[in-house]
Order: C-alpha cells, then structure tokens, then sequence
C-alpha cells in the first residue's frame, strides 16, 4: 500500500510512521514526504530513511484553491492508496478533500469531538479535564470533524502544563497512528456511508 505523508513540521509522527514500515513483511510503504515549509525537520527524517521528499511552499502559490491544486498533482505523482496527514497545518480545500475521500488520514492531539483546532493542550488544562489525549480520524470537510478510527487517552495530572501533557499525548500519537496507517494498508480499515469500518465491524 502506497502512502504519501504530508508534514510542516517536526515530524515526530512521521518518524514513528516511518519506523513501523521497517519489517519486510509491513503492508505500508511510505513512498515520499511532503511539505510546505522548506525547514521541517521531518524532511530530514524522510531523507535518512532514503524517502522522496518534496517541497511545496504554499506561499508561492495564489490562493488555498492553486495551492491545493497543485498538492493533488504533486500527491498523486507518487499514485498513492493513501495519503496521512501529519502535522500538516494547512486547512485543506473541499476538493482536496474529497479527491481523496476514504483514503486520507489525519491526527489530533485531542479527544475529539473536544478541542477541534489549536491549542488543545492548554484548552484541556483550562478546562479542567481528568482525561485527554488524541485521535486519528478520516478527514472529511469539516476540520477536525471526520469519522474516527482510534483514539487514546491520557491521564491528566494535577500538575501538568501544556507541555508535559502534550509530551505524553505524542507517545500516544506515535502508538495509534502506526496502527491505523497498518490498518488502512491491511485492507482492514476503510470508510462506509455510516462511519469507518476496522474488519467490516464500525468503529
Ligand atoms: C501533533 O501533535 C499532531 O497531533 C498534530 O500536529 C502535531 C505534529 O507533531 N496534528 P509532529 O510534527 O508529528 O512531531
């Protein structure tokens, strides 16, 4: 299963991606990384694993709809059966979206339906919750709002701060995303009209 993950960033997620393909017997296959911005370190990641790495600056291009445009020719160049999003800050358009619906990945380091967006940490903190954490979902048009695949909680400790909550969710973030992309490349995971599927039973 080809799969083509987009980064803008650090790219710990890509990192624990990458190392969960590392078995000869992996039904997942990352076949490049692409970003929108020229420093992520993940590029880095990507390239010391000997993937295909591909910038695109969304600042070269004239409006969301170009950029967008241009991300489907770059993506689909490399014929993917699926394509992950991780840590990939760009709100994406409603044809991109729906180019790849059913065969795009996203995670949030949020129990969602809570903290759609950023700054999900801090919003938990000020919240008050006992419980965070984060989940993988499809991605459909709505941000943040797709159906969910896996999701992991995380204690939250009374002297927590943004920070070493989020440290905490990210080992999460490294456990559950691995899963779902084996999942996907598996052949056991896919969207239906009525949510996603983890061996034809709904999730
Ligand atoms: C993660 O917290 C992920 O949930 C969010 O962006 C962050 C990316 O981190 N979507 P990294 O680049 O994978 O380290």
């Amino acid at each position: 299963c080809n799969v083509v993950v987009l980064i803008s960033g650090s790219g710990s997620n890509l990192q624990a991606l990458i190392d969960s393909t590392a078995s000869a017997d992996s039904p997942a296959c990352i076949r490049a990384v692409i970003s929108n911005r020229a420093d992520a370190y993940g590029l880095e990641r990507a390239k010391q694993a000997g993937i295909a790495t591909l910038v695109l600056d969304h600042k070269q291009f004239d409006g969301r709809e170009a950029f967008d445009a241009a991300l489907v020719e770059a993506i689909d160049g490399f014929d993917p059966q699926l394509v992950v999003l991780a840590g990939f800050m760009r709100i994406l358009t409603g044809g991109f979206v729906r180019h790849y619906a059913g065969r795009l990945l996203n995670i949030h380091p949020s129990l969602l339906p809570k903290y759609k967006g950023l700054h999900t940490h801090q919003r938990a903190l000020e919240a008050g919750d006992s419980e965070h954490g984060c989940s993988v979902h499809f991605v459909s048009e709505e941000l943040d709002g797709g159906p969910l695949v896996v999701q992991a909680v995380v204690p939250v400790q009374s002297d927590d701060t943004p920070d070493s909550l989020a440290q905490r969710v990210h080992r999460e973030e490294h456990r559950i995303y691995p899963l779902a992309m084996h999942w996907f490349a598996a052949g056991r995971l896919r969207l239906a009209e009525q949510g996603a599927m983890l061996d034809n039973q709904p999730l």
